[in-house]
């Protein structure tokens, strides 16, 4: 990809996104969020990049990547007033729908047109796609989490001001916030298990869900860069403080730690040069 079309790619975002705002804020201010999202997820890819040691190709193919990531998010809100995609739609998709009907990836080459697509359609799914390699896999591992290191920043940012103000503006929380925790959700971040979502039942189920990403990072920089940060702990800090939480607390620690010292890329990430081409 050269230099000048990822100009063009951003240049293309403003333009398209803008066509969203009206005269509803609500929307509106859905819609900022969004674009500042991923403005920052644009943000924690280049980090990964340089901490991965990428080339300056696939520096930029990882940019596209998170400016794209979550293009299909505006015609969502825009239409659903949700970014609940099972109430509305799958927005890893409608994204690539977005960038076939408006011509976005015509210049690429059709491969790394392919690796953005995929990157994008699959960035939101419960777990890592298993069937991928190469490249596709190393670019969706990417947004999967430079979008999480700011996810727990966003979240960790509602809860505080939640914790400020109770009563104040909530972004689509609509399990109780009571001190009950579901022993499914606590008893699969113990075992390193992803969570169903549909088991969550109170908001702390959600806090631990979301603690749990932990298990689906790929990379350790990423671990480093969440930890550094103080947002798992932060999380924690939401939480009750019992006995078995102090558990769940040490399991978590220990798991992230132990995962801190490989800064590589994955094996399966790296092409393979006997690969056919195209
Ligand atoms: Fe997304």
């Amino acid at each position: 990809m050269e230099p000048c079309r990822l100009d063009e790619l951003k240049r293309w975002f403003d333009a398209y996104t803008s066509r969203f705002f009206g005269q509803d804020e609500y929307v509106n201010m859905h819609l900022r969020l969004k674009q500042e999202h991923t403005r920052r997820t644009c943000e924690e890819i280049l980090y990964l990049a340089g901490r991965l040691a990428l080339d300056d190709n696939q520096t930029r193919i990882a940019k596209a990547v998170a400016l794209l990531h979550d293009v299909g998010r505006f015609p969502q809100f825009a239409n659903y007033r949700t970014y609940n995609d099972t109430r509305s739609v799958n927005h890893g998709c409608l994204g690539v729908d977005v960038l076939h009907r408006e011509c976005v990836l015509e210049a690429l080459e059709p491969e790394e047109r392919r690796w953005i697509e995929t990157a994008v359609a699959r960035h939101g799914r419960k777990s890592l796609s298993t069937d991928l390699n190469g490249p596709a896999l190393l670019f969706l591992k990417l947004i999967r989490d430079a979008d999480k290191l700011d996810i727990y920043r966003i979240v960790a940012d509602v809860y505080r001001r939640r914790a400020e103000d109770p009563a104040g503006l909530s972004f689509e929380i609509e399990l109780p916030d009571e001190p009950r925790i579901t022993p499914d959700v606590l008893d699969a971040v113990l075992a390193g298990r992803l969570i169903e979502h549909a088991s969550l039942r109170t908001l702390n189920d959600v806090r631990l869900c979301q603690i749990g990403w932990v298990y689906d990072m790929n990379f350790a920089a990423s671990l480093e860069r969440l930890k550094a940060g103080g947002l798992l702990e932060e999380l924690f800090g939401y939480l009750p403080r019992d006995e078995k939480m102090q558990q769940v607390r040490r399991r978590v620690l220990e798991y992230v730690d132990s995962r801190l010292f490989d800064t590589t890329v994955p094996r399966d990430c790296i092409p393979d040069p006997n690969a056919r081409k195209g």
